[in-house]
C-alpha cells in the first residue's frame, strides 16, 4: 500500500450527474487530503492525516501540501496515428479555400492516408508513442486513437497494429483503439461507397474481432464520407459483430447525429452544425455528445453548441481530435479552456467533460474518478486551487502524474 498526500485539494469527480448542467459547488473536494493506493487501483481517499494514522505500514510518498490532485484527463477522441503534415492544407484554408474543397482536390484526409501508407511500420508506432507522451505530460492518462488513415483492408489492420505496438510501451498512457476505416471511401478503391463499407464488414471486423485489435467502430458521415443510411447499415452490422459504435457526426452538416442515436452510438462527436433538433435528439439518448474544440480551432468555424448541450441534458465529454488535418494543436486543455470560455462552461462541466463524462464515452467504468476500486491513474496540479488549472489556459502542466498499469479496456 502507498499513500500519497498531502494535497492541497483533491477532486474525486464522483457523485455527478452523468448529464446535464453542473455548478462548481456540486464538485467533492477534499481538503488535505490523500489517496491510499495498491499497486493499480485507489484503496481510499480522505483526510492525510487520518489516513497516514489508520495505514501506519504504508509506504508515504510525501508531496509538500500546496498541489491539486484530479484524476487523470480521458481523450476520447484522437488519430495519432498518422504520418506525413498537412501544413498545406492550413495555409491554404487560410487563405481562403474551404476543408471541404481542399478534400475533393485530393488534399484532406486522402494525402495523409498517403503518407500513412509509405511509412514504415516502425515509424508509425513511434510517432503514436511519442504523441502519447506528449499527451500524458499534458495530464492525459488514456487516449482513444482511431485508424482511419490506412483505407484497405491490410492497411487498416496495420494501423491497429502499430497503435497495439504503441499501447505496450511501459510508463505510457492507456490507448483506446478505434478502428475508423470508413475515414472516406478510398480513392483507389474500384467500387461504390457501398461496396467499400461492404468489404469492411465482410473482412475488416472480422479479422479486427479476432485479433482483438479495437472494440469500437466509428464512421464519417459527411458529403465527402458515408451518409446516413449507409452509416446506418454499417453500424447495425458492426453492432452484430459485438463492436461498440460511434459517429462523425453534424460537423458541416446536421447529418450523423440521429443515425447514432438511432445506433445506440456510444457517443456522437463534432456536433458543430447541431441544431435545436439534433440537440435535443442527443439529449435524450443515452449518446455522449462530444465537443472537439480543436477542429474549430484548426478550421476556424464554430464551435459545437456545448451550452445548449448541457441545458438540454446531454451528457457532454471534451476531446482534442488531434490529428494533422483539422485539429493539429493536440492540447486538450487549452481546448477545453477555450471551449469554456466562449460556450460558458462551468469548471465542473469543464472538467467532468475531460474525466468521468469522457469515461462514460469510452464505456470505462473503472476510471475518470478518485474512487476506491478505479484505476490509480492521478494527476497532480501545481496549484492549491482546482480553478486555475482551467484559467491557466494550457499554460500549466502536472506536476506529476500517477499512471496505474491496471488495464481497464
Ligand atoms: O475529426 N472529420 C473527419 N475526420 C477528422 C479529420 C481528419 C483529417 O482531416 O485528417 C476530424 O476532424
Ligand atoms: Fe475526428
Amino acid at each position: 500500500m502507498k499513500l500519497i498526500g498531502p494535497f492541497a485539494q483533491i477532486l474525486t469527480l464522483t457523485g455527478l450527474p452523468d448529464r446535464g448542467a453542473l455548478a462548481d459547488s456540486q464538485l467533492r473536494i477534499v481538503p488535505d487530503g490523500g489517496v491510499l493506493t495498491d499497486t493499480h487501483h485507489v484503496v481510499e481517499v480522505g483526510a492525510f492525516r487520518e489516513l497516514k494514522q489508520r495505514w501506519p505500514q504504508a509506504e508515504i510518498e510525501a508531496r509538500d501540501g500546496t498541489e491539486t490532485l484530479l484524476p487523470g484527463f480521458i481523450d476520447a477522441h484522437t488519430h495519432i496515428c498518422w504520418a506525413g503534415s498537412r501544413a498545406g492544407d492550413f495555409a491554404l484554408r487560410n487563405a481562403g479555400h474551404s476543408y471541404l474543397e481542399i478534400a475533393a482536390r485530393g488534399g484532406g484526409i486522402w494525402s495523409t492516408v498517403q503518407h500513412t501508407r509509405q511509412a514504415g511500420f516502425d515509424i508509425l508506432v513511434s510517432s503514436v508513442k511519442e504523441r502519447a507522451i506528449r499527451h500524458m505530460r499534458e495530464g492525459v492518462t488514456t487516449i482513444e486513437v482511431k485508424s482511419g488513415y490506412g483505407l484497405s483492408v491490410e492497411q487498416e489492420l496495420r494501423q491497429l497494429r502499430a497503435i497495439r505496438e504503441a499501447s505496450r510501451q511501459e510508463n505510457g498512457p492507456r490507448l483506446v483503439p478505434t478502428c475508423l476505416a470508413a475515414h472516406m471511401k478510398p480513392r483507389d478503391f474500384e467500387g461504390s461507397a457501398q461496396e467499400y463499407l461492404n468489404v469492411l464488414v465482410h473482412e475488416l471486423l472480422p479479422q479486427i474481432a479476432y485479433e482483438h485489435l479495437s472494440g469500437r467502430v466509428d464512421i464519417f458521415v459527411e458529403q465527402t464520407a458515408f451518409d446516413a443510411a449507409q452509416a446506418g447499415s454499417y453500424l447495425q452490422a458492426a453492432s452484430e459483430l459485438g463492436f461498440d459504435v460511434l459517429v462523425h457526426a453534424d460537423q458541416f452538416t446536421a447529418a450523423g447525429s440521429a443515425v447514432a442515436v438511432e445506433c445506440g452510438a456510444v457517443s456522437a462527436d463534432h456536433l458543430e452544425a447541431s441544431g435545436t433538433e439534433e440537440i435535443n435528439r442527443l439529449a435524450a439518448s443515452d449518446t455522449v455528445a462530444v465537443a472537439l474544440p480543436g477542429a474549430s480551432l484548426g478550421l476556424g468555424m464554430a464551435f459545437a453548441p456545448a451550452r445548449k448541450l448541457l441545458d438540454a441534458g446531454a451528457s457532454l465529454a471534451i476531446a482534442s481530435d488531434w490529428n494533422p488535418g483539422s485539429a493539429p494543436m493536440g492540447q486538450l486543455l487549452a481546448q477545453s479552456a477555450i471551449l469554456a470560455a466562449y460556450e460558458k462552461l462551468s469548471t465542473a462541466e469543464g472538467l467532468a467533460a475531460l474525466t468521468v463524462r469522457a469515461a462514460r464515452a469510452l464505456r470505462i467504468s473503472n476510471a475518470g474518478m478518485i474512487h476506491p476500486g478505479f484505476t490509480a491513474d492521478l494527476v497532480a496540479w501545481p496549484t492549491p486551487d482546482y480553478r486555475e488549472i482551467l484559467y491557466s489556459m494550457g499554460q500549466m502542466r502536472p506536476s506529476q502524474v500517477w499512471k496505474s498499469s491496471f488495464a481497464c479496456f
